[in-house]
């Protein structure tokens, strides 16, 4: 079931090395999971038995988060490699996170198959169906810089030709609805993902020069003729300065839904 080849959507490498790996390693539930924290807290309070699934767990921090709100709850991290779900395992050991458990799904190939799963399985016990995606065609850079808008349509681009769609998160409540979840219970969120100078290196931002310059990313970018790899170094160094840029801004729209059976 497992494979650390990832589909043909998911780009991005998988290995705790990995530049994203650690920056997704370094987000919080209260950070990424405002939306729908009330939900949860509501839920923990009713539900006696509340089973929480974190699907695309990643290195789960996010989680661990999670999971030390309800504590209740059981809660499973489902992710499609086994190598970030090691990770992932190390993460709560070191949190002395219990109620975590991780597993390996099949991959998830169409969107709308799999939140009709995903619905199927919330609905049991009235459950919740709570969703986010970005929307990347909407980024912002500050200060402006030509090149750092080049990079990442680049990435857009790259994306696209995988199959992937950039802007997910302004579909997530229509592929709801396609997937058979009644429109009037759905509710949807917008969230500005805001990154900013923050002096250390593991911040969110530091990884972005070698996801933009080494790696399956960057791989696909020179493929398909959206870059050179003297570009892709171009790219790197650009953003390696707009780190450093103590006013610098990197803003990105998501779209998160919220359903309830
Ligand atoms: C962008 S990361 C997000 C990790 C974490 N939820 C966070 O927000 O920091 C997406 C994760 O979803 C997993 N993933 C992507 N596509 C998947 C699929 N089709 N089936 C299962 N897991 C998938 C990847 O392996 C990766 O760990």
């Amino acid at each position: 079931m497992s494979s650390e080849k990832g589909n043909v959507h998911y780009l991005l490498g998988v290995k705790p090395e990995d530049s994203h790996v650690k920056s997704h390693a370094s987000r919080t539930a209260d950070e990424e999971c405002a939306y729908m924290i009330p939900t949860l807290l509501d839920l923990a309070k009713s539900v006696p038995k509340l089973r929480l699934l974190d699907v695309g767990c990643g290195p789960g921090s996010i989680t661990c988060g999670l999971a030390r709100l309800v504590p209740g709850a059981e809660v499973v991290g489902l992710d499609m490699s086994e190598t970030v779900l090691e990770a992932a395992r190390m993460e709560a050991n070191s949190q002395g996170v219990t109620n975590v458990n991780h597993r390996c799904i099949a991959h998830l190939q169409h969107h709308v198959s799999a939140i009709n799963e995903l619905a199927r399985v919330s609905r049991k016990g009235g459950g919740r169906l709570c969703m986010r995606e970005g929307i990347l065609p909407t980024f912002m850079w500050y200060p402006l810089n030509p090149t750092l808008d080049e990079a990442w349509r680049a990435i857009m681009a790259a994306y696209e030709a995988n199959g992937a769609l950039t802007d997910a998160g302004r579909r997530l409540k229509a592929w709801a609805v396609e997937a058979g979840v009644l429109r009037e219970t759905i509710c949807v969120h917008g969230r500005i993902m805001v990154l900013r100078y923050t002096g250390a290196p593991e911040a969110l931002g530091a990884a972005w020069p070698a996801r933009v310059s080494e790696g399956s990313l960057a791989e696909r970018v020179v493929d398909i003729g959206a870059a050179s790899r003297e570009r892709l170094t171009e790219y790197a160094e650009a953003w390696r300065q707009w780190i450093d840029d103590e006013d610098g801004l990197f803003m990105l729209m998501h779209g998160q839904v919220i359903a309830r059976f």
